[in-house]
């Protein structure tokens, strides 16, 4: 029988990509949303990716444990992949007591109701983050962990209410992925990052560029000890991100055993690279502005890869030109009436 999974913000960006990994692995996939970050169009289009004919959802939030309750009282699930939860840098500085009950006080309160119903596997959305201010690059799993904003610390008291839970009660199985720069879109072009508001984060903000509703991209920063002299990431394809999550789940479920690994290529871009691989997908080049650095930013953040591989097969394989294709392909097609 197939093993059941609840995906709380399953509607999200990650969260739509992991549902259709998931059911393309074999799983039955339960979402909760409360659609604060996300369209309820997400499930019709999910229902056409996968072939699943109602995708099963429900609208709340974690912060509702009465909810929660109602709909482990309808499922009997194996295991639960939390990405609810919010995630933007700056605004976390405006709000942090928002961030710290979505991210810490949701997260306990799915931990206490799957305690209750003897539901022990999580998958947990951490972040490269965790690692505040990296100290050597590529960044070990096993390097010091701080933060330098309120989102940053949510998700450092995340991993750490989960390994207080771990160790004293070794029935709990977590992973924790800590992803670095998810990009793209499915290549259907139906599922993609929601592209409403202005964005924080350089591959939307460039797609809004290629798409002519912003004239141009605010370089931020042109003078990193870094090749060119902007800001290098680990770009991952949200694709290869979700296929993390299900082999995360596979690896609980088979060893009922924890882990913590990072989810990133291992390969560091800087914007204007990206910059120009997006300009090859859209098919001009794109205009651009060198401005002052971006304050809270670090010249360069990409993964040490290889423990995902040793623990999990993890491999990102979809590459930088697919990201961009993608994420064009979406902004074109799908993203326009969803
Ligand atoms: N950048 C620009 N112009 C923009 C936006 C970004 O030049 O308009 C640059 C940034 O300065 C940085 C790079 O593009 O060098 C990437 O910036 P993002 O905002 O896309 O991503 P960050 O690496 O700053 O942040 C991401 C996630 C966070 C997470 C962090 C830690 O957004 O949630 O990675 O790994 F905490």
């Amino acid at each position: 029988m197939a093993r059941s999974v609840l995906l709380t913000g399953g509607a999200g960006y990650i969260g739509s990509h992991t549902y259709v990994a998931l059911i393309e692995a074999g799983y039955h996939v339960v979402i909760i949303d409360d659609f604060s970050n996300s369209k309820a169009s997400v499930l019709s289009r999910l229902s056409q990716l996968t072939g699943v004919n109602r995708v099963s959802s429900y609208e709340g939030s974690v912060l509702d444990p009465a909810f929660l309750d109602q709909v482990f009282d309808a499922h009997d699930f194996d295991a639960v992949v939390h990405f609810a939860a919010k995630k933007a840098v700056g605004e976390s500085t405006e709000i942090p007591l928002e961030y710290i009950e979505v991210n810490c006080s949701g997260l306990l309160n799915l931990l206490k109701v799957m305690k209750g119903r003897g539901v022990r596997r999580l998958v947990f959305s951490s972040s490269a983050t965790v690692y505040g201010e990296p100290e050597e690059l590529p960044i070990h799993e096993d390097a010091p962990r701080g933060y330098t904003n309120p989102y940053g610390f949510t998700k450092l008291m995340g991993e750490q209410i989960l390994e207080q839970a771990a160790a004293a009660d070794p029935a709990w199985a977590f992973g924790i992925l800590r992803y670095f720069n998810p990009v793209g879109a499915h290549p259907s072009g139906l599922i993609g990052e929601d592209p409403s508001d202005i964005p924080n984060n350089l591959m939307p903000y460039i797609a809004k560029v290629a798409a002519g509703d912003l004239p141009h991209l605010g370089v931020f920063g042109s003078d990193y000890d870094t090749p060119d002299g902007t800001g290098v990431r680990d770009y991952i394809h949200v694709c290869d991100l979700a296929e993390g999550h299900v082999q995360s789940l596979s690896k609980l479920i088979e060893t009922d055993d924890g882990h913590t690994v990072n989810l990133g290529t291992g390969n560091g871009l800087s914007v204007l690279e990206m910059l120009a691989a997006y300009g090859r997908a859209c098919g001009r080049d794109l205009p651009y502005e060198m401005k002052p650095r971006r304050p809270g930013d670090v010249a360069a953040c990409y993964a040490e890869a290889s423990r995902a591989r040793a623990l999990l097969g993890f491999e990102a394989t979809r590459g930088l030109d697919d990201m961009c294709a993608s994420s064009w392909h979406w902004i074109t097609t799908g993203s326009k009436d969803a």
